[in-house]
C-alpha cells in the first residue's frame, strides 16, 4: 500500500525548508487558519444538532444580515488568530473595526490577517456550498509595537499568500504565495487537510460564465454587451457557452479556477462600486487567480493595484480565465465606472 497524502502540515514543512531564513510565522498562520476550518466545518457538518445554519434578525456593518454560522466562525478565527504567536491584528467583514491584539508577543509578530469568515451565508439555510476567504500582509509598520490601521490599507499586490476553504461536498482549503497555487482535501478519517490539487493552473480560456444574470438589466451596456456576445456566440454554435451561478463566491470561483471561464459582480444602478467588498472577498481571490495564471480586473484596473480608502470598501468585479477577462476588458474600457448606464 502507498503511503497517504502530504498533509498540509507537511507541505508546509517542506516549503520551509526552501527558506533557511524563514522564522515560521507564515507557515503557522496557515496552520492556525486550518484548524479553525475545521472546527467551523465540524458545527456545519452537525447542524441537526448545533442549529448553526438558522437566520437570525442581526445586521452586520455592511447591514447584512448576520447567521449563527458567520457569529460563530468570525469568533473562531478570531480567537485562534489571537492566540497564536504569528498575528499582530485582523480585520473581519463581520467587526466594524480592525482589531488589534496588543500584547508583547502578538506585536512581535509581522503579519496582519484578513477574512470573510463565511462567504455566501445567505445559502446556508439551504445546505448550499458555504466558505471562509483570508488574506495575509506582512505589516509596514514596526514589529514589537501595535499593528495600525496602515497594515491593513495596503494594495492586494503586497499581500503575501492568500486562500480560502470551501464547505461543498468535501472541504478543501485551497491556498497561494508568489509560489504557486496548492488545494488540500480535508481527509475526515484524519481530521488533516492533504494534498490533492497541487500546482493550480486557471486555464486561459472557458466555457463558464457565472453573474446574476437577473441584475443585468442594471449593468452599464457594454457589460451586457460582453454577456449577449457569449449568447449569440451560442445561436450558431449551440451549447458552447454555459452559465453556473450558485451565488457564493467561492464555489462560483473555485469552479471558475478549476475550469476555467469568467465571474462577474459589476456595478449596478443602485451600487456603484458593486457588492464585493475588497479586501475580504476580491484581493484574495485576485491574488490566487493571478498566481494561477488568471486575471481580475474592476473594469478598468487590475484589483490587486487598487489602493483602498476602508476596510470594508466594495469594488466592481470581473476575474478568471485570462482570455475571457482581456476580452471583457476591451468591451469594458473604461466606460464602466463613468457610468455607462441602460441604452
Ligand atoms: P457574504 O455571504 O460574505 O455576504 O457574501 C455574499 C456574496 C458572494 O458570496 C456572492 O457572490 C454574492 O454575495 C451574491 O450576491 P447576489 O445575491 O447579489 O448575486
Ligand atoms: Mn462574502
Ligand atoms: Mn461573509
Amino acid at each position: 500500500m502507498k503511503p497517504g497524502k502530504m498533509t498540509l502540515d507537511e507541505f508546509r514543512l517542506s516549503e520551509l525548508r526552501l527558506y533557511p531564513n524563514a522564522t515560521g510565522e507564515l507557515s503557522n498562520l496557515l496552520r492556525e487558519i486550518g484548524l479553525a476550518a475545521k472546527r467551523i466545518y465540524s458545527v456545519i457538518s452537525r447542524n441537526g444538532e448545533t442549529g448553526i445554519l438558522s437566520s437570525t434578525n442581526i445586521r452586520n456593518t455592511s447591514g447584512e444580515i448576520v447567521k449563527p454560522l458567520d457569529q460563530y466562525a468570525n469568533e473562531e478565527l478570531l480567537t485562534v488568530l489571537k492566540h497564536s504567536l504569528s498575528c499582530a491584528g485582523v480585520a473581519s467583514e463581520e467587526e466594524e473595526n480592525i482589531l488589534v491584539f496588543d500584547n508583547k508577543a502578538n506585536n512581535n509578530s509581522q503579519y496582519v490577517v484578513m477574512f470573510d469568515p463565511i462567504d455566501g451565508s445567505s445559502n446556508s439555510n439551504n445546505c448550499m456550498t458555504v466558505g471562509t476567504i483570508f488574506g495575509i500582509y506582512r505589516r509596514c509598520t514596526k514589529t514589537g509595537t501595535p499593528c495600525s490601521i496602515k497594515d491593513f490599507l495596503q494594495p492586494g499586490r503586497h499581500l503575501v499568500a492568500a486562500g480560502y476553504i470551501i464547505y461543498g461536498v468535501s472541504t478543501m482549503m485551497v491556498y497561494a504565495t508568489k509560489r504557486g497555487v496548492n488545494g488540500f482535501t480535508l481527509d475526515p478519517a484524519i481530521g488533516e487537510f492533504c494534498l490533492s490539487h497541487p500546482k493550480i493552473c486557471c486555464p486561459d480560456v472557458g466555457r463558464i460564465y457565472s453573474v446574476n444574470e437577473s441584475n443585468i438589466l442594471n449593468f452599464g451596456v457594454t457589460v451586457r454587451q460582453y454577456i449577449e456576445s457569449m449568447q449569440q456566440y451560442n445561436v450558431a454554435y449551440p451549447g458552447f457557452f454555459t452559465a453556473r451561478y450558485v451565488g457564493s463566491m467561492v464555489a462560483d470561483l473555485h469552479r471558475t479556477l478549476l475550469e476555467g471561464g469568467i465571474f462577474l459582480y459589476p456595478a449596478t444602478e443602485d451600487h456603484q462600486d458593486g457588492k464585493l467588498r475588497l479586501m475580504y472577498e476580491c484581493n484574495p481571490f485576485a491574488f490566487i487567480f493571478e498566481v494561477a495564471g488568471g486575471m481580475a480586473i474592476d473594469g478598468c484596473r487590475e484589483i490587486l493595484s487598487i489602493i483602498p480608502a476602508r476596510v470594508h470598501q466594495r469594488t466592481p468585479l470581473f476575474i478568471g480565465s485570462r482570455d475571457m477577462v482581456t476580452q471583457l476588458s476591451y468591451f469594458v474600457k473604461y466606460e464602466n465606472r463613468a457610468g455607462s448606464r441602460r441604452s
